[in-house]
């Protein structure tokens, strides 16, 4: 027997996807086995996933490839739904995504991708002329754009600052910018340009006590942390299942907390946003918002992407998502202390303090332009990401658990003949 295939049918998996009618979809996560040392145990992992070996993909902060399961659960569900054309509803993926993310059902709103949460947080806060936004220099366009884009219609003051370097010096960096006209905090929890984590816990409870609401760009939170919501503390939190968590592309979630939801305006809104309506009425008349964050997503939603996510979240849980940030961390540090052993060949621009950091490491040369850089780690078999953003000019290199530690060092390796 095929070995690829045999190690494949051990872990629960097929190889072909599931055939139309008749078939038994496989909901089951993969059959890990714990036994296994350190380096067969992230082998078997990597073969659960298509991901092509003829080159090494360092670029998951921009997108995530699915694993067999994944894929396996949105190709039947798409089957399914065309095979009895019942399109279903995505209530029980909502039910078990609010679990892996540690929140309540009724604080998770289903969207498309993480600028879509942020949207919904930057124009449905209530904000007037002259109200001050608290972001960073560093935001992705998916932050940056749409808060620039209240700034530039409703007048509202943007305070863009440079992070430093700690977890402590950022809370202080933030709580100095904070002042009586300020109304949110509304930073990502880990940047996409040095991969700098924010302590958004800290950062939560002083906005808090200030009266601030904390929107949180969290394109980079699900599925790198064991992350929990609840314990966060945060007000809104906009995310995306297509990067870390390794689910389909099109899917996101914004979480607003129970407290502050009639606090944040829904704006667009559509079927199982209302309570009713009745346009035999004269005037007609809207009854009312659910009591819930499903008033931010409506109208038809795709089953199979979100059946994708919840697959994906319990490839995540097969694992266990702190054994998943553990491998994150690790393969984290193992390539910065190498990168740093290249001296001064390379600026390391992400921060030292490893709880800063996670799960990307940007660098430059002093030598030779980014674009250029990654011109020639692109010929050499390996995927990066230029960063263009804060006028940073640098690579980026994200690694997941289907990356090993052998990769990490043959590309330190090919910096060093660089
Ligand atoms: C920090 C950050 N915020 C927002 C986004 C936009 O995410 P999405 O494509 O899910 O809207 C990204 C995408 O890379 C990002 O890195």
């Amino acid at each position: 027997m095929n070995p690829r295939r045999s190690f494949l049918q051990k872990l629960g998996l097929s190889i072909a996807l599931p055939s139309i009618l008749g078939m038994k979809i496989k909901s089951k996560p993969p059959n890990f086995d714990f036994s296994l040392p350190d380096p067969e145990f992230w082998f078997q992992v990597r073969e659960t996933f298509p991901l092509t070996k003829n080159r090494v993909y360092f670029n998951n902060g921009t997108f995530g490839p699915a694993p067999f399961p994944v894929l396996e659960k949105v190709e039947a569900i798409n089957q399914l739904v065309s095979t009895t054309g019942e399109y279903g509803n995505t209530d029980q993926e909502r039910i078990a995504i609010a679990e892996f993310l540690n929140c309540q059902t009724e604080e998770l709103s289903l969207t498309h991708n993480t600028t879509e949460g942020i949207n919904i947080m930057a124009w449905g806060l209530p904000l007037k002329a002259g109200d001050e936004v608290i972001l960073t220099t560093h935001d992705h366009a998916g932050n940056a754009l749409p808060w620039l884009n209240r700034a530039k219609l409703d007048g509202i003051i943007l305070k863009a600052f440079s992070p430093a370097n700690t977890q402590e010096e950022n809370l202080d960096l933030v709580k100095s910018l904070c002042g009586p006209r300020t109304k949110v905090i509304a930073i990502p929890h880990i940047t996409c340009t040095t991969g700098l984590v924010f302590p958004i816990r800290e950062i939560s409870d002083y906005a808090r006590s200030k009266g601030i609401y904390t929107a949180i760009d969290g394109a980079h939170g699900a599925g790198t942390f064991n992350l929990n919501l609840h314990e966060l503390g945060c007000d809104f939190y906009a995310g995306c299942f297509h990067k870390w968590l390794l689910g389909p592309s099109g899917t996101g979630f914004l979480y607003v907390k129970k407290e502050k939801l009639n606090e944040l305006q829904a704006l667009q809104i559509g079927g199982y946003s209302d309570l009713g309506w009745d346009m035999l009425s004269s005037p007609p008349i809207l009854k009312g918002y659910v009591d819930t964050a499903h008033r931010f997503d409506y109208g038809t939603q795709s089953k199979s992407l979100y059946a994708g996510v919840k697959a994906a979240a319990d490839f995540h849980t097969a694992i266990g998502k702190q054994k998943v940030e553990d491998r994150l961390r690790t393969l984290n540090q193992r390539l910065y202390e190498q990168m740093k052993d290249l001296g001064t060949s390379f600026e390391i621009l992400s921060p030292e303090e490893p709880q800063s950091r996670l799960p990307m490491i940007t660098f430059r040369s002093p030598s030779i332009p980014a674009e250029e850089l990654n011109r020639k780690i692109s010929k050499n078999g390996f995927r990066v990401r230029q960063i263009h953003e804060a006028g940073l000019n640098a690579i980026r290199v994200s690694t997941h658990i289907y990356n090993s530690e052998e990769e990490i060092d043959q590309f330190v390796q090919l910096l060093q003949k660089l």
